[in-house]
């Protein structure tokens, strides 16, 4: 008879277990209404990936004498958040800027005031790869205590192909490093740098046939992105750059209808983007093509809040076109700040009408599949990674209700227990 597995963790007492069914594949309404609930559950981890997720002694693992053991009290069980779209290497703040729009200035005018992006390209150019790397694992860090086990994060504050490429390998140096799962992007297309605002199409050209191909000849994004907007790059740019990074089978985002209606979701939709992000002012016709297309809305309440606008994406209406909707903190020091997925969510359900259970789709199986990793996370079912969360709620339908706490009480990515309270972390992780 084959041996009994002997269970790595195993969480016990879950109240209310959200398997989002175990799939693989982005979610779409009215789909998104069905968690795949479980009550009176557990899980077991095995080899960092799950074992078992369902209803409890059920399971058939075994608990041995290096057996970790979470007790959920009767709490929520969920698949740890996928924050699909940041920009979390950076150095320097630009809390000025901030405090600014809020007395009325816009972006755009601090923008053509010398600020915006290019201040912080300023900042990052000068920093060590030192202090790239600890400012990168302080945010990474910051992330993951609000629950957030897989991140996509952009370069996008070098703008030349050698400080680019210096971001992406600071990426992936400290991804190799981390507990959360890190999916990089090349974002050399995030503004038109100073010195080539005279002659952008050189620039345009330097993206497309420089960082493309030598960052996907050494590994180091996954996707390709590109800012479209008026202070950034106009569609037929986007476009020669998009189509580089298609000629490389390299998957591709876009930052689209942000500021003003570029016909962005379009774009996107055309050029095979896996995800448009941000998507305040798309119209019915983007909204259908991305339909079409099965491109994944990535909304970014957070971004809204932060720049003081009063208008948000329109969840309700990519959502009833068939769009499965992600939601995201687009972390970073110009127009979020804010590395909490949980408040995310909150203003999913406050600001855009969404759900209960549409943020939880979109912050879990949406956000994976917005990052191409849907098979590997998202959902809880036997072989995916353990990427899990312990919140400290009776039932998920707390989780808008109670905005601004941070209730992720564990937090588990790919099998290790990165965030527990102190009895935990004694019992079983040697710290005091
Ligand atoms: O997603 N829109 C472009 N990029 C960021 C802003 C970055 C910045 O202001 O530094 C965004 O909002
Ligand atoms: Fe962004």
């Amino acid at each position: 008879m084959a041996q009994p597995v002997v269970a790595d963790l195993v969480i016990r007492n879950i109240g209310e277990l959200l398997t989002m069914k175990g799939v693989d594949d982005p979610v779409v309404a009215p789909e998104a209404a069905d968690l795949g609930i479980i009550k009176r559950a557990e899980v077991a981890v095995k080899d960092r990936k799950i074992f078992y997720a369902g209803p409890k002694d059920a399971g058939g693992f075994v608990v041995g004498p290096q057996t970790m053991i979470i007790d959920a009290e009767n709490k929520v069980v969920c698949p740890g958040f996928v924050d699909s779209h940041t920009h979390a290497i950076f150095a320097g703040t630009r809390e000025e800027e901030f405090l600014m729009r809020q007395q009325g200035k816009t972006y755009a005018e601090i923008q053509a005031a010398g600020g915006g992006i290019v201040k912080t390209v300023r900042a990052t150019r000068m920093a060590s790869e030192e202090k790239l790397r600890d400012a990168l694992k302080r945010n990474i860090f910051k992330l993951s205590r609000y629950g957030t086990t897989t991140a996509e994060i952009k370069s996008g504050y070098g703008l030349n192909t050698e400080e680019e490429i210096k971001l992406l390998r600071v990426v992936k140096e400290v991804a190799l490093d981390t507990d959360i799962l890190i999916v990089p992007t090349l974002l050399g297309a995030h503004v038109v740098p100073p010195e080539y605002v005279s002659r952008r199409q050189k620039y345009v050209e330097l993206v497309a046939r420089d960082m493309v191909p030598m960052v996907h000849e050494n590994h180091l994004a996954t996707f390709v992105d590109v800012y479209v907007d008026e202070g950034a790059f106009t569609p037929d740019e986007a476009r020669q750059i998009l189509k580089a990074a298609r000629d490389y089978d390299m998957p591709r985002k876009l930052h689209a209808d942000e500021m003003e209606d570029d016909h962005g979701a379009e774009l996107a939709a055309e050029m095979g983007c896996v995800s448009a992000d941000h998507l305040i002012w798309t119209n019915e016709k983007g909204m259908k093509a991305m339909a079409k297309a099965g491109v994944i809305a990535t909304l970014m309440p957070g971004t809204v809040l932060s720049l003081g606008h009063s208008k948000f994406a329109d969840a309700r209406a990519f959502i009833a076109h068939g769009v499965p909707v992600a939601l995201a903190t687009d972390y970073n020091p110009g127009t979020c700040m804010c590395p909490n997925m949980l408040l995310v969510m909150a203003l999913g359900v406050l600001h855009m009408k969404m759900t209960a259970e549409e943020v939880m789709v979109a912050a879990t199986i949406n956000g994976a599949a917005a990052v191409g990793r849907a098979g590997d996370t998202g959902s809880l079912r036997p072989g995916k990674d353990a990427d899990l969360l312990v919140l400290d709620i009776d039932s998920y339908r707390e989780l808008p209700y109670r905005f601004g706490e941070n209730f992720a009480r564990y937090v588990v990515a790919g099998g290790g227990v990165i965030k527990a309270p102190k009895v935990f972390k004694k019992k079983y992780l040697q710290e005091s």
